[in-house]
This record gives structure tokens, C-alpha cells and sequence, in this order.
């Protein structure tokens, strides 16, 4: 059971809509900068042999790793007896490879140091490429809830007669389970990237009638999707939907979606965006119980 839930500051209401979901309540504690920008922790309950959940947004997560290990370590040095992560969006996924001769396989060092201070991680969607599973590089227990279902639903409550997407092969898992859930044909495309904001895309004739839905985890820059939409638009088919878990668009990321003539676009509230329109909180709520549930058996 999971007696409390502390947000990192930033993901305060989604640890209040998690403590609803979960049904116990949220801790009270004092995090804020000092003026030379180090981070200061005190909580203000009694954390002794409580099982407590860190609620955090790890997007952006320079700036916020340090803060939730110092938060982790203060509940740990006040005798919280478990200490969980909730990080709908989990960073440092996509370098799981030395691409280039002296670069750093960071997944493995972000994973390392996040399983030294937390005991248990649950995140939706993990970027799972050349990684079968978070156990490869996490040696804490987590539950990984897939948003695919709820695609499925936004997809078959908005769109008639879709055509689903994947603009890569990574995207065939999350695109195939959507698929799957809405009961639409799909199609995986060939990508090649050849920098963050330069990939190419090969998009065959694809048939007349239905709507593309592009459906990836991630959208950064948005030149894998803005690549694919124009593409598309040259065809006689209706603007393209954009779907994906994980907003964490890069300055000028929707605009380069909207010039390359994307129709809607849409996503999880994994990450705060303006293009949120799917809420993960009771998948996410379950599967933070389920796992608790499990290391308590
Ligand atoms: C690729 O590995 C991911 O699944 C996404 O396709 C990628 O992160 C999207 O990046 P961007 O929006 O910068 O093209």
C-alpha cells in the first residue's frame, strides 16, 4: 500500500489527481532554490516506515534529476521504508547504443543512478528500442503501462475510417498495439535519421479514403512526423493526425508540425503541453497499486 505521494515541484497536480486515483493522500514538504540555484528539501510529515511514491515529470530532467535525488534521499534518511518513483515520461531512454566511437551509453548511467536512490519505477511508454525491457538496465522492479489503449479510444472516438502510421520501424510497437485496440489497419514507414533535425522518411502511395493517423511515443523536434505529413499531403489523402505519448516538443516543434500541413495533433498528458488531450492518470494509478501491490506479497 502506498501510504503518501510527494510531487517534485512541477508535478503538483498531477500527484494530487494520482492521490485521488490512488486513494491516500499527498505529503507536505518545503522544496525551493536557494539563490545560488542548489536545491533545498524539508518535508513537514513523519516519514518513518511509510511507504512513500515520488510523483515527477522528467521531462527536461537536467534540471530536475539532482532535486528528486535529494528528495529521495531526505525520505530515505527520515526512514521512509519504500520509496517509489511515478515519471509518466522517462528520460535518457533513446541513447541505448555508443552510436559513434567515445559516446556514452546514457540510459544505462541515468538508470544506474535513478535505481541507487529509488526502489520501485513505474513510467508509461519507455522509449524500448534496442532494450527489450527496463530490467535490462533497472535493477528496481517497475510497471511500464502502455497508453496504446487509450490511442485506440481518442482514435476511434475522433477519427472515421483511419489509416495508422508508424514513421519508423522503432514506432511499430506502440502503431501495431493501436492498431490492434482500434480495430485499424497500419503501415510502418522506413526513416532515416541523419541528425536531431534532419531525417528522411520514405512514404509510399497509400490508398484513398482513409485519414492518416501518425502514432509515435515521441514527438521532439517534430521533423519525424512534419517529414511524414508532407509527404502525405502531396497524396490526395485528408490532413494527417499526429498522435504520441510523450509532448516534449523543442521550440518550434508544432509550428514545423503545423507548416508541414499536420490536421490535429494530440497527445498524453505525460508531459504538460497545450496538445494534452489524453489522460493517462487511471493507467498510471493502477499500475503504481498493482506494483506495490506485488512487492508487498
Ligand atoms: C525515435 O527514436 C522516436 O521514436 C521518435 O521518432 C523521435 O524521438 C522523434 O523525434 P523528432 O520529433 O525530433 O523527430
Amino acid at each position: 500500500m502506498i501510504d503518501r505521494l510527494y510531487p517534485l515541484p512541477g508535478a503538483e497536480p498531477l500527484a494530487a489527481a494520482l492521490a485521488d486515483a490512488i486513494g491516500c493522500p499527498l505529503g507536505a514538504s518545503n522544496q525551493r532554490r536557494f539563490p545560488d540555484g542548489e536545491c533545498y528539501v524539508r518535508l513537514l510529515d513523519d516519514c518513518d516506515g511509510k511507504d512513500i511514491a515520488i510523483v515527477a515529470r522528467l521531462d527536461r530532467p537536467d534540471d530536475k534529476f539532482l532535486s528528486l535525488l535529494m528528495l529521495a534521499d531526505t525520505l530515505r534518511d527520515l526512514g521512509a521504508a519504500r520509496i517509489g518513483l511515478v515519471a509518466p515520461y522517462l528520460p535518457y531512454m533513446r541513447q541505448d547504443a555508443r552510436f559513434q566511437p567515445g559516446e556514452g551509453i546514457t540510459s544505462r548511467y541515468f538508470a544506474r543512478m535513478l535505481s541507487a536512490h529509488v526502489d520501485w519505477l513505474v513510467t508509461v511508454d519507455p522509449h524500448l528500442h534496442r532494450y527489450d525491457s527496463l530490467d535490462e538496465i533497472y535493477s528496481i522492479p517497475s510497471r511500464v503501462p502502455t497508453a496504446a489503449p487509450l490511442l485506440a479510444q481518442w482514435i476511434s472516438a475522433n477519427v472515421g475510417q483511419p489509416l495508422l502510421i508508424g514513421p519508423d520501424a522503432e514506432s511499430e510497437q506502440w502503431v501495431a498495439a493501436v492498431a490492434d485496440a482500434a480495430g485499424a489497419p497500419y503501415r510502418v514507414l522506413e526513416k532515416i535519421r541523419n541528425g536531431d533535425r534532419d531525417v528522411s522518411i520514405a512514404v509510399p502511395d497509400l490508398p484513398p479514403g482513409r485519414t492518416p493517423v501518425l502514432i509515435d511515443d515521441i514527438i521532439s523536434t517534430g521533423h519525424t512526423m512534419a517529414r511524414t505529413v508532407q509527404q502525405l499531403r502531396r497524396q490526395d489523402l485528408p490532413a494527417p493526425v499526429c498522435l504520441a505519448t510523450h509532448a516534449l516538443f523543442a521550440d518550434g516543434a508544432v509550428e514545423t508540425l503545423r507548416s508541414a500541413g499536420a490536421g490535429a495533433v494530440v497527445t498524453t498528458n505525460s508531459i504538460l503541453h497545450s496538445t494534452n488531450g489524453i489522460d493517462l492518470v487511471p493507467v498510471i494509478a493502477e499500475a503504481a497499486r498493482a506494483l506495490v501491490r506485488s512487492m508487498d506479497a
